[in-house]
């Protein structure tokens, strides 16, 4: 991992558990007797999915999406793969995108307009940490954990270099 590891923390345990809460419970207002298929993307979105899911009481399905827009470093490649696609069909669907963050935002707009495509009912987009500073492309978020400052971060699903996905709260990736 070339020395680099998790330092100061970005976003605590406690701050992502009450923000998590406040999402679900918007989501759920906003979607009730809607039945959404929420979009995650993998893989660094599958932490806050599963917590986010857990947090929205009313009905709704769940699918991925396998993106990728790293070459397993820490530095956009600009380019955006579609390495894995959905199981179900989403024509008239509402989707909800579940992603973990949007830096230049080149993957949620090609991920926006693939989905697009299929003639759902509604595409609407959630992100736990919005680096706002860093956009190349408008992205427009419907719903938005964190604004975060131009750190490569860790934990809570993101990764180095495929690493530290498991930590339970987000830090800085620090040294190298
Ligand atoms: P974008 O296309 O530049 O908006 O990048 C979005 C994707 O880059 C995310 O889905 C992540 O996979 C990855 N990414 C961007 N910033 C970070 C970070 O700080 N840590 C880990 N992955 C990141």
């Amino acid at each position: 991992m070339g020395g680099r590891r998790p330092g100061r923390v970005v976003i605590s345990e406690a701050e992502l558990e009450a923000r998590v809460a406040e999402l679900g419970r918007a989501i759920a207002r906003d979607y009730a007797g809607r039945e959404p298929v929420l979009v995650g993307v993998l893989q660094g979105a599958f932490v806050f999915m599963a917590d986010l899911v857990r947090a929205i009481p009313i009905d709704l399905a769940t699918d991925f999406v396998g993106l990728q827009s790293y070459e397993g470093g820490a530095k956009s490649s600009g380019q955006v793969r579609l390495v894995s696609d959905l199981s179900l069909p989403i024509a008239d669907r509402h989707v909800l995108i579940v992603e973990d963050v949007v830096d230049t935002g080149l993957t949620l707009e090609y991920l926006r307009r693939n989905l697009e495509a299929r003639r759902p009912r509604s595409v609407r987009v959630c992100v736990l940490a919005d680096k706002a500073a860093c956009r190349q492309v408008p992205a427009a978020l419907d719903y938005v954990g964190f604004t975060i400052p131009d750190v490569y971060v860790v934990g809570y699903g993101f990764d180095y270099q495929g690493f530290y996905r498991n930590l339970p709260y987000v830090a800085a990736l620090e040294g190298g």
